[in-house]
Protein backbone atom coordinates (compact mmCIF):
# COMPACT_ATOMS: atom_id res chain seq x y z
CA UNK A 1 0.00 0.00 0.00
CA UNK A 2 1.75 3.51 -0.98
CA UNK A 3 1.05 6.68 0.67
CA UNK A 4 -1.71 7.93 -0.99
CA UNK A 5 -3.68 5.02 -0.40
CA UNK A 6 -3.05 5.09 2.84
CA UNK A 7 -4.33 8.70 3.10
CA UNK A 8 -7.02 7.86 1.32
CA UNK A 9 -8.75 5.41 3.49
CA UNK A 10 -7.71 6.97 6.12
CA UNK A 11 -9.71 10.76 5.02
CA UNK A 12 -12.81 7.73 4.70
CA UNK A 13 -12.69 6.39 8.08
CA UNK A 14 -12.33 9.66 9.24
CA UNK A 15 -15.34 10.82 7.11
CA UNK A 16 -17.88 8.08 8.29
CA UNK A 17 -16.72 8.94 12.25
CA UNK A 18 -17.93 12.37 11.55
CA UNK A 19 -21.36 11.23 10.07
CA UNK A 20 -21.82 8.88 12.54
CA UNK A 21 -21.07 11.32 15.53
CA UNK A 22 -23.35 13.64 13.99
CA UNK A 23 -25.97 11.37 13.45
CA UNK A 24 -26.09 10.21 17.13
CA UNK A 25 -25.32 14.34 17.94
CA UNK A 26 -29.13 14.78 16.26
CA UNK A 27 -30.71 11.80 17.20
CA UNK A 28 -30.30 13.46 21.12
CA UNK A 29 -31.92 16.54 20.04
CA UNK A 30 -29.19 18.43 18.42
CA UNK A 31 -31.88 20.90 17.88
CA UNK A 32 -32.31 21.80 21.01
CA UNK A 33 -30.99 25.45 22.47
CA UNK A 34 -29.49 26.21 25.01
CA UNK A 35 -28.68 29.80 26.06
CA UNK A 36 -25.24 30.49 27.95
CA UNK A 37 -26.47 32.31 30.63
CA UNK A 38 -23.89 34.54 32.95
CA UNK A 39 -24.05 32.56 36.73
CA UNK A 40 -21.69 34.32 39.21
CA UNK A 41 -20.81 30.34 40.37
CA UNK A 42 -18.89 30.19 37.09
CA UNK A 43 -15.67 29.91 36.85
CA UNK A 44 -12.13 28.52 39.33
CA UNK A 45 -13.22 31.25 41.44
CA UNK A 46 -17.14 31.49 41.07
CA UNK A 47 -19.43 31.45 43.95
CA UNK A 48 -23.14 31.51 44.74
CA UNK A 49 -24.95 34.58 45.12
CA UNK A 50 -26.63 34.65 48.50
CA UNK A 51 -29.57 36.69 47.30
CA UNK A 52 -29.97 35.36 44.16
CA UNK A 53 -30.01 31.99 46.11
CA UNK A 54 -32.51 33.09 48.43
CA UNK A 55 -34.78 34.72 45.37
CA UNK A 56 -34.58 31.08 43.72
CA UNK A 57 -35.96 29.36 46.79
CA UNK A 58 -38.62 32.32 46.42
CA UNK A 59 -39.46 30.63 43.28
CA UNK A 60 -39.63 27.09 44.26
CA UNK A 61 -41.63 27.34 47.21
CA UNK A 62 -44.57 29.31 45.55
CA UNK A 63 -44.13 27.54 42.40
CA UNK A 64 -42.37 24.58 41.76
CA UNK A 65 -42.89 22.90 44.57
CA UNK A 66 -46.58 22.42 43.77
CA UNK A 67 -45.10 19.64 41.52
CA UNK A 68 -41.82 18.71 42.16
CA UNK A 69 -40.40 17.66 45.60
CA UNK A 70 -36.77 17.76 46.38
CA UNK A 71 -36.53 15.23 48.79
CA UNK A 72 -32.90 14.68 49.11
CA UNK A 73 -32.15 18.15 50.80
CA UNK A 74 -32.13 18.88 54.44
CA UNK A 75 -34.18 21.93 55.03
CA UNK A 76 -31.41 22.75 57.87
CA UNK A 77 -28.80 23.20 55.03
CA UNK A 78 -30.43 26.56 53.72
CA UNK A 79 -29.16 27.71 57.09
CA UNK A 80 -25.74 26.86 55.54
CA UNK A 81 -22.93 29.67 54.88
CA UNK A 82 -21.91 29.65 51.39
CA UNK A 83 -25.13 28.82 50.79
CA UNK A 84 -28.43 30.72 51.35
CA UNK A 85 -27.21 31.25 54.86
CA UNK A 86 -30.77 31.64 57.03
CA UNK A 87 -30.67 32.13 60.42
CA UNK A 88 -31.65 29.37 62.40
CA UNK A 89 -35.16 31.05 62.95
CA UNK A 90 -35.59 31.86 60.01
CA UNK A 91 -35.01 28.28 58.38
CA UNK A 92 -37.36 26.81 61.61
CA UNK A 93 -39.54 29.22 60.34
CA UNK A 94 -39.73 28.28 56.83
CA UNK A 95 -39.60 24.08 57.32
CA UNK A 96 -43.00 24.92 58.83
CA UNK A 97 -44.59 25.73 55.77
CA UNK A 98 -44.33 22.21 54.91
CA UNK A 99 -46.52 18.97 56.02
CA UNK A 100 -45.00 15.45 55.99
CA UNK A 101 -45.92 12.51 57.03
CA UNK A 102 -44.65 11.38 60.37
CA UNK A 103 -44.07 7.41 60.55
CA UNK A 104 -43.96 7.46 64.30
CA UNK A 105 -47.31 9.85 64.86
CA UNK A 106 -48.54 7.82 62.11
CA UNK A 107 -50.05 11.27 61.20
CA UNK A 108 -49.13 14.76 59.13
CA UNK A 109 -47.22 17.24 61.54
CA UNK A 110 -45.03 20.29 60.61
CA UNK A 111 -41.46 19.39 59.03
CA UNK A 112 -38.63 20.53 60.93
CA UNK A 113 -35.06 21.91 59.94
CA UNK A 114 -33.94 18.19 60.64
CA UNK A 115 -36.38 16.96 57.61
CA UNK A 116 -35.90 17.33 54.40
CA UNK A 117 -37.67 18.45 51.54
CA UNK A 118 -41.18 16.41 51.12
CA UNK A 119 -41.38 14.13 48.37
CA UNK A 120 -44.36 15.64 45.80
CA UNK A 121 -45.25 11.88 44.33
CA UNK A 122 -48.71 12.63 42.24
CA UNK A 123 -48.23 15.45 39.56
CA UNK A 124 -45.54 13.18 37.71
CA UNK A 125 -43.14 15.26 37.96
CA UNK A 126 -39.38 14.66 38.72
CA UNK A 127 -37.47 15.63 42.01
CA UNK A 128 -35.44 18.14 41.33
CA UNK A 129 -33.23 17.60 43.85
CA UNK A 130 -30.05 16.58 41.69
CA UNK A 131 -31.59 17.77 38.22
CA UNK A 132 -28.98 20.29 37.96
CA UNK A 133 -26.49 17.85 38.10
CA UNK A 134 -28.22 15.19 35.80
CA UNK A 135 -28.76 17.52 33.35
CA UNK A 136 -25.18 19.31 33.34
CA UNK A 137 -23.91 17.97 30.09
CA UNK A 138 -27.35 18.14 28.57
CA UNK A 139 -28.39 17.16 24.99
CA UNK A 140 -29.17 13.75 26.85
CA UNK A 141 -27.32 10.61 26.71
CA UNK A 142 -25.98 11.02 23.25
CA UNK A 143 -24.68 14.52 24.16
CA UNK A 144 -21.17 15.57 23.93
CA UNK A 145 -21.20 17.40 27.03
CA UNK A 146 -18.87 19.77 24.41
CA UNK A 147 -20.42 23.35 25.69
CA UNK A 148 -19.74 22.71 29.52
CA UNK A 149 -16.38 22.45 28.34
CA UNK A 150 -15.74 24.49 25.82
CA UNK A 151 -18.12 27.83 27.62
CA UNK A 152 -18.21 26.17 31.11
CA UNK A 153 -22.20 25.55 31.07
CA UNK A 154 -24.11 23.00 32.70
CA UNK A 155 -27.13 22.13 34.29
CA UNK A 156 -28.27 25.73 35.29
CA UNK A 157 -28.23 26.87 31.63
CA UNK A 158 -30.37 23.89 30.87
CA UNK A 159 -32.52 24.77 33.30
CA UNK A 160 -33.30 28.34 32.63
CA UNK A 161 -33.02 27.57 29.21
CA UNK A 162 -36.07 25.45 29.67
CA UNK A 163 -38.19 27.94 31.18
CA UNK A 164 -37.63 30.89 29.01
CA UNK A 165 -37.83 27.92 25.82
CA UNK A 166 -41.96 27.76 25.40
CA UNK A 167 -42.65 28.91 22.12
CA UNK A 168 -46.65 29.00 22.80
CA UNK A 169 -46.96 26.36 20.69
CA UNK A 170 -49.20 22.99 22.14
CA UNK A 171 -50.13 20.16 21.13
CA UNK A 172 -52.67 16.90 22.34
CA UNK A 173 -51.61 13.21 22.33
CA UNK A 174 -52.96 10.14 23.86
CA UNK A 175 -54.88 12.39 26.15
CA UNK A 176 -51.33 14.31 27.34
CA UNK A 177 -50.83 18.12 26.37
CA UNK A 178 -47.32 18.26 25.29
CA UNK A 179 -45.82 21.81 25.24
CA UNK A 180 -43.26 23.07 22.71
CA UNK A 181 -40.10 24.17 24.20
CA UNK A 182 -36.47 25.30 22.63
CA UNK A 183 -34.48 23.68 25.10
CA UNK A 184 -36.13 20.24 25.50
CA UNK A 185 -34.65 17.44 23.94
CA UNK A 186 -37.34 16.47 21.46
CA UNK A 187 -38.78 19.79 21.82
CA UNK A 188 -42.34 18.55 23.34
CA UNK A 189 -42.51 18.20 27.12
CA UNK A 190 -45.51 17.54 29.28
CA UNK A 191 -44.94 20.48 32.26
CA UNK A 192 -47.03 23.44 30.98
CA UNK A 193 -44.78 26.98 31.20
CA UNK A 194 -44.51 27.28 35.19
CA UNK A 195 -43.36 31.06 34.75
CA UNK A 196 -44.09 33.92 32.83
CA UNK A 197 -42.78 36.75 34.51
CA UNK A 198 -43.31 38.29 37.83
CA UNK A 199 -44.69 34.97 39.04
CA UNK A 200 -43.18 35.86 42.43
CA UNK A 201 -42.74 38.85 44.03
CA UNK A 202 -39.20 39.54 45.24
CA UNK A 203 -38.34 41.93 48.69
CA UNK A 204 -34.85 42.49 47.74
CA UNK A 205 -36.89 45.18 44.58
CA UNK A 206 -34.83 42.65 42.14
CA UNK A 207 -36.45 42.44 38.36
CA UNK A 208 -38.79 39.42 38.70
CA UNK A 209 -39.21 39.31 34.27
CA UNK A 210 -39.30 36.06 33.30
CA UNK A 211 -35.12 35.82 32.27
CA UNK A 212 -34.24 36.64 35.96
CA UNK A 213 -36.91 34.28 37.44
CA UNK A 214 -36.29 31.71 35.60
CA UNK A 215 -31.80 32.54 36.44
CA UNK A 216 -32.79 32.41 40.06
CA UNK A 217 -34.34 29.04 40.88
CA UNK A 218 -32.15 27.75 38.52
CA UNK A 219 -29.12 28.77 40.57
CA UNK A 220 -31.09 27.47 43.37
CA UNK A 221 -31.44 24.18 41.57
CA UNK A 222 -27.90 24.19 41.47
CA UNK A 223 -26.83 24.61 44.81
CA UNK A 224 -29.10 22.15 46.04
CA UNK A 225 -27.38 19.64 43.64
CA UNK A 226 -24.08 20.60 44.69
CA UNK A 227 -24.34 22.57 47.88
CA UNK A 228 -20.43 22.51 48.90
CA UNK A 229 -19.65 23.46 45.00
CA UNK A 230 -17.23 27.20 46.37
CA UNK A 231 -15.83 24.44 48.78
CA UNK A 232 -15.00 22.37 46.34
CA UNK A 233 -13.28 24.97 43.92
CA UNK A 234 -11.13 26.78 46.78
CA UNK A 235 -9.67 23.35 47.64
CA UNK A 236 -9.06 23.20 43.81
CA UNK A 237 -7.28 26.13 43.98
CA UNK A 238 -5.30 25.74 46.77
CA UNK A 239 -4.32 22.71 45.30
CA UNK A 240 -2.81 23.64 42.06
CA UNK A 241 -1.34 27.03 43.41
CA UNK A 242 0.64 24.25 45.64
CA UNK A 243 1.51 22.16 43.16
CA UNK A 244 2.94 25.41 40.94
CA UNK A 245 5.10 26.27 44.50
CA UNK A 246 6.34 23.04 44.53
CA UNK A 247 6.69 22.56 40.36
CA UNK A 248 9.16 25.71 41.22
CA UNK A 249 11.01 24.44 44.53
CA UNK A 250 11.32 20.58 42.94
CA UNK A 251 13.49 22.55 39.83
CA UNK A 252 15.41 25.16 41.82
CA UNK A 253 16.26 22.03 43.84
CA UNK A 254 17.20 19.72 40.85
CA UNK A 255 19.47 22.82 39.42
CA UNK A 256 21.60 23.36 43.31
CA UNK A 257 22.33 19.37 43.67
CA UNK A 258 23.42 19.08 39.66
CA UNK A 259 25.34 22.38 39.32
CA UNK A 260 28.49 20.56 40.71
CA UNK A 261 28.38 17.89 38.92
CA UNK A 262 27.23 19.64 35.85
CA UNK A 263 30.17 22.00 36.42
CA UNK A 264 32.90 19.75 36.47
CA UNK A 265 31.46 17.90 33.31
CA UNK A 266 31.72 21.49 31.30
C1 LIG B 1 -48.02 21.82 37.24
C2 LIG B 1 -46.90 21.00 37.60
C3 LIG B 1 -45.49 21.54 37.41
C4 LIG B 1 -44.98 22.74 37.90
C5 LIG B 1 -45.68 23.82 38.68
C6 LIG B 1 -43.58 22.73 37.52
N1 LIG B 1 -43.27 21.59 36.84
FE1 LIG B 1 -41.45 21.08 36.11
N2 LIG B 1 -42.21 19.32 35.35
C7 LIG B 1 -43.53 18.94 35.46
C8 LIG B 1 -43.68 17.68 34.75
C9 LIG B 1 -45.00 16.89 34.64
C10 LIG B 1 -42.43 17.35 34.21
C11 LIG B 1 -42.08 16.14 33.33
C12 LIG B 1 -42.20 16.58 31.89
C13 LIG B 1 -41.92 15.53 30.85
O1 LIG B 1 -41.29 14.51 31.17
O2 LIG B 1 -42.31 15.75 29.66
C14 LIG B 1 -41.52 18.40 34.61
C15 LIG B 1 -40.18 18.43 34.29
C16 LIG B 1 -39.28 19.38 34.74
C17 LIG B 1 -37.85 19.35 34.51
C18 LIG B 1 -37.07 18.25 33.81
C19 LIG B 1 -36.92 18.47 32.35
C20 LIG B 1 -36.04 17.38 31.76
O3 LIG B 1 -35.00 17.72 31.21
O4 LIG B 1 -36.40 16.20 31.89
C21 LIG B 1 -37.32 20.46 35.11
C22 LIG B 1 -35.86 20.88 35.16
C23 LIG B 1 -38.42 21.19 35.71
N3 LIG B 1 -39.58 20.51 35.46
C24 LIG B 1 -38.26 22.36 36.42
C25 LIG B 1 -39.32 23.07 36.98
C26 LIG B 1 -39.14 24.32 37.70
C27 LIG B 1 -37.81 24.99 37.98
C28 LIG B 1 -40.38 24.72 38.09
C29 LIG B 1 -40.74 25.99 38.84
C30 LIG B 1 -40.38 27.23 38.22
C31 LIG B 1 -41.33 23.72 37.62
N4 LIG B 1 -40.65 22.73 36.95
C32 LIG B 1 -42.71 23.76 37.84
C33 LIG B 1 -44.53 19.60 36.15
C34 LIG B 1 -44.42 20.83 36.74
Amino acid sequence: MNIFSLIKSLAKITATFVLVANSAFAAGGGDAYIKDFDFSFEGPLGSYDQNQLQRGLKVYTEICSACHGLKYVPIRTLGDEGGLGYSEDQVRAYAENYEIFDPELDDYRPAKPTDHFPEVVDAGAPDLSLMAKARAGFHGPMGTGINQLVKGMGGAEYIASLLAGYTGEEKEEFGTVFYENTAYPGRWIAMAPPLYGEDVDYDDGHSNDLKHEAMDVAAFLTWAAEPKMMARKHVGFRAVLFLILLSALLYATNKTLWAPIKKRAA
